[in-house]
């Protein structure tokens, strides 16, 4: 396992300090990681030398298009995609999601339908809901008491009406990962789609769209160190078939067909600028760059997961703490952990973690049907701790302390 903690150098955001002047830890990565100075610089170096609209005749106009161009090269890299065609920007995954649904319930019919599921972030369910007006049935795929799909009630719903399913790669608010090949191969075996939501899981694993041949995934670059960008991975040739909202003037095709308005050059630049800082990571010794970034993610995936377990063995000896989600080490599982303290709301762990300058997210994280089933409304939801190849050992040490400050007693 390489120790990764070497690039903490490279993110300017990791020397602020707090109001009681100690240094901040950043655990809310799940909600937004932090920048290293290579994508704040490109996207400041954009502004500086190079923004134009694009497909001019002159030469910032060129470089505008190149930049394009060059971020889906990197992206197809990261995602393992077969060209780079396939790849399209957006504003956020949330929004590309909205356009999707719009675009792919224009071919859908009345009782067609549409699985999701109880795990999901709400922006790859509400896109979905709102084809219920049209007719189309959405279904929801349910959990087990350990946050995981129920894959017996999953399966049973799938059947020949079944269009399209919707689902994460990993959880936002547990880190669970589902079992993406097994569904892959349902869906094959009903004639459905199948739509991966890949945001959380990107900034903590690789992901190779060639292996498991996803109909379309979605990922955003603003958790994997970059800026706010949406970006969606469609199957060679869908889109073109999709009737998606465009101006007359654009491109009919993918990948530009999705792609309404003007594209945020600056940040694109950032993006390719945020996966040569995870090929700087490791992976130099790949042939390809797709290579590279693959061994970077798992990587970063070692490196998360040593701090995971020193986190989890911590916080499962404290009394009164309530653990979700699968158990670290049995399974692959994203690096995110999420507890609640007996008697004491989520609300106000966090705020009294912020204090101490430990910044940690509390709520459903939009993931709010898992939080209802939980029966942790009333709780005010979770308390989410998120790893980042830029967390230390001495932070977690330090976060547990001040969890144990809160009177959390260890156990036995
Ligand atoms: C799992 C998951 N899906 C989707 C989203 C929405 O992404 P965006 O903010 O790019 O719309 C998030 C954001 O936190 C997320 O964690």
């Amino acid at each position: 396992m390489r120790d990764l903690s070497f690039c903490r150098q490279q993110f300017p955001s990791l020397t602020r300090r707090g109001e009681n002047g100690k240094p901040l830890v950043f655990l809310d990565g799940p909600g937004g990681s932090q920048v290293p100075y290579a994508v704040i610089n490109a996207i400041s170096e954009y502004y500086q030398h190079h923004n134009a609209n694009t497909h001019g005749r002159f030469i910032t106009s060129r470089e505008s298009d190149r930049i394009v161009d060059k971020a889906r090269l990197d992206m197809k890299a990261f995602l393992g995609a077969p060209t780079e065609g396939t790849i399209s920007f957006g504003q956020n995954t949330t929004t590309l999601n909205f356009l999707l649904a719009q675009a792919l319930g224009a071919s859908f019919r009345p009782g067609d339908e549409v699985i999701v599921t109880d795990l999901d972030h709400d922006s790859n369910i509400s896109p979905w809901l709102s084809l219920t007006e049209r007719g189309i049935v959405v279904r929801h795929a349910p959990i087990t008491d350990d946050a995981t799909l129920d894959l017996d009630a999953f399966k049973n719903l799938l059947s020949e009406k079944t269009r399209l399913v919707a689902l994460g790669w990993a959880s936002n608010a547990v880190g669970t990962v589902n079992p993406l090949s097994t569904i892959r191969e349902w869906t094959r075996q009903v004639g459905s789609l199948m739509l991966v939501d890949a945001v959380h899981w990107a900034p903590h694993g690789p992901i190779d769209v060639g292996d498991l041949k996803p109909d379309f995934l979605l990922c955003s670059a603003y958790k994997f160190f970059g800026p706010h960008i949406g970006i969606l991975y469609a199957a060679p040739g869908l889109l073109d078939t999709l009737p998606t909202l465009r101006v007359r003037p654009q491109a009919p095709t993918g990948p530009e067909k999705i792609e309404t308005g003007t594209l945020n050059h600056a940040a694109l630049a950032g993006v390719s600028a945020a996966l040569q800082f995870i090929g700087s990571l490791d992976g130099d010794n790949q042939a390809t760059y797709s290579g590279q970034l693959h061994q970077a993610m798992e990587s970063i995936y070692a490196y998360e997961h040593s701090l995971l377990g020193l986190l989890y063995e911590g916080l499962s000896h404290m009394s009164p703490i309530s653990l979700y989600g699968p158990a670290v080490n049995q399974s692959r599982r994203a690096p995110t952990i999420s507890f609640t303290v007996a008697d004491m709301p989520s609300d106000r762990v966090a705020e009294a973690l912020g204090q101490q300058g430990i910044l940690v997210w509390d709520g459903d994280f939009y993931a709010m049907t898992l939080v209802d089933r939980l029966g942790l409304r009333d709780k005010g939801g979770l308390v989410r701790l998120g790893l980042a190849p830029y967390t230390t050992a001495d932070e977690i040490h330090r976060t547990l302390d001040a969890i144990g400050a809160l009177g959390v007693r260890r156990r036995g």
